[in-house]
């Protein structure tokens, strides 16, 4: 057993001992642990990511053609957001066929032909389950809207309004307007938490439940190893339709803020969460899911009573601490450890301001992007990057209303700028579009594309890329078994501190210290009583008996 160790006492610092564990291509390995707990999950934006064909749209020949770039980063499995045909109302999130490859990103012999590629790889492939919703232009809603007994029309929410314009309750779109769209045709109410093109599935019809479970199989069957699941929160509504209670203040469309307790987090939702995992066990394949839970218990829900719903509810509350402190990381991560559950750690994705710019002060960024990826690197638990991270990609805002692509950008303007800055182009050279493609991209490519690059990057041992290269490769490589322990110090402060090794609480009798990874500026003169942390550093040792 590798043991927990905290430094206490010192100022800003987080300290704590990590089994790093060996990434294996076996199912299973020698201590028990499954593929997915040792992997490093990289999610891919296909929008965003390479385009092959020069159209300004990343597509799955550029992923493919990336792929020994991903395997020399250390990446052990891809997640790719919606591939799927869409209008590209929410850019893939409204899904008009689950079963095929949007033409825009290739065909499905190229969706295949990635798999295999990846796979001669070791890498695998998960796609996103867009569970709560489809596309308005779905067959199953054009259907459904045809007429009051059309075959799908209980396939979603159809209900009366209150009286002439009026929707059936308060209930909000978290996308800006109401949840409730009223349908010309037949004259009744549709529900959509998202957009209106995005109405909500009838998950209380089991003809639903059983043709989206098919449609896990689908992939399953063509060498998908899983499934990252979309706004699992939102899956059921309260029957009655109940009010949600108004609380104080605004939010940033200017609406009431609400608490959504009839509108989200059902006990129902675990029911399907059992199903899905039912499903993804027939194939040995693995459910992540897009959790947004409010505290460690919510999220300890999300594994199920008896670890039958998903392998890996992603721990998205770290994205919502403001500033650094390492106290208050210090105690959330100890919290997630106890809980007993093994973790899924998560610091930006593409609905978030990415974590370069989060935690950027302007005078230690790159030290802040290396310190922060050592952070939730080397923790016990399973680690979702997102693209680009890996080489301090930052936001890149629309700096007006009119460049906004993201709809609820355009709703929102300004105190809602959208999602359009945290999935720019990823940047692969210092060349025209960083190299993403010969065209004009869907969105802008920073300035600090110049310094910020692959290419640059690979070239410089003191890169973000190169320190994330060195930090998996670690990952991968010391398993931190029985008699050994990986200490991870890292200085969340932007001054130095002097840190006591005192290795006296791990049960080694005389342990020795053996340096793995620094990002030091000034070389370490040899390990003395206290280690000189520099501002926002990062120092890996491994500790034998
Ligand atoms: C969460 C996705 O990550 C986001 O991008 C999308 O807009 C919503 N779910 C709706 O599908």
């Amino acid at each position: 057993m590798v043991k927990a160790w905290i430094v206490t006492g010192a100022l800003a610092l987080c300290c704590m001992a990590a089994p790093i564990v060996k990434a294996q291509q076996k199912a299973v390995d020698a201590e028990g642990h499954q593929w997915w707990q040792h992997a490093v999950f990289y999610e891919i934006y296909p929008r965003s990511f390479a385009d092959s064909n020069n159209d300004g749209v990343g597509d799955l020949n550029g992923i493919a053609s990336k792929l020994d770039y991903l395997k020399d980063l250390g990446v052990d499995a891809i997640w790719i957001t919606p591939c799927f045909p869409s209008p590209q109302v929410d850019f893939g999130y409204d899904v008009s066929d689950y079963e095929a490859i949007d033409p825009m990103y290739g065909t499905m012999k190229d969706f295949d032909h990635l798999v295999s590629e990846a796979k001669k790889r070791n890498i695998r492939v998960i796609l996103d389950f867009v569970v709560n919703h489809t596309s308005d232009k779905h067959k199953w809603f054009e259907d459904s809207k045809s007429s009051k007994t059309a075959e799908h029309r209980d396939w979603y929410i159809w209900r009366d309004g209150k009286g002439p314009g009026q929707p059936p309750n308060n209930w909000l779109s978290t996308f800006g307007l109401s949840a409730w769209k009223l349908d010309p045709k037949t004259n009744l109410y549709y529900y959509h938490y998202f957009y209106p093109e995005q109405p909500d599935l009838n998950w209380r019809n089991p003809a639903v439940e059983k043709a989206m479970l098919d449609v896990t199989r689908f992939w399953y069957k063509r060498g998908v190893a899983g499934f990252r699941l979309d706004a699992v929160d939102t899956l059921f509504e309260d029957t009655k339709l109940t009010d949600n209670p108004v609380l104080p203040g605004t939010d940033k469309f200017g609406r009431p803020n609400m608490d959504e307790r009839y509108n989200k987090k059902l006990p129902e939702v675990h029911d399907v969460m059992r199903k899905l995992r039912g499903a993804a066990e027939e194939y040995g394949s693995v459910l992540i899911g897009e959790t947004w839970t409010s505290n460690v218990s919510e999220l300890k829900d999300y594994y199920g009573a008896k670890n039958d719903e998903l392998q890996l509810p992603m721990d998205l509350m770290m994205t919502e601490f403001k500033g650094l402190s390492a106290d208050r990381y210090r105690k959330h991560i100890g919290a997630v450890d106890a809980a007993g559950a093994w973790p899924t750690y998560v610091i930006t994705n593409h609905d978030i301001v990415r974590s370069y710019t989060r935690y950027a002060d302007g005078a230690h960024n790159d030290d802040i992007a290396k310190m922060m990826a050592a952070l939730y690197l080397t923790l016990r638990g399973t680690a979702v990057m997102y693209y680009g991270e890996e080489i301090g990609m930052e936001n890149n805002d629309p700096k007006n209303k009119d460049e906004v692509q993201d709809p609820i950008g355009k709703l929102g303007w300004p105190l809602e700028k959208g999602r359009d800055g945290e999935r720019t182009p990823m940047q692969w050279n210092d060349g025209a579009n960083a190299g993403f493609s010969k065209t004009k991209p869907w969105l802008p490519v920073p300035a600090s594309a110049k310094t910020h690059n692959v290419a640059s990057e690979q070239k410089d041992n003191n890169s973000v890329l190169s320190f994330y290269r060195q930090l998996l490769a670690l990952r991968h490589k010391e398993p931190a078994h029985r008699d050994e322990a990986i200490l991870v110090v890292l200085n969340m402060s932007a001054t130095e501190q002097k840190v006591q090794l005192d290795l006296s609480p791990l049960s080694f009798s005389s342990p020795k210290l053996s340096v793995l990874l620094t990002d030091f500026h000034k070389p370490l003169a040899g390990l003395t009583d206290a280690l000189p942390m520099e501002p926002y550093s990062v120092f890996i040792a491994k500790i034998a008996k």
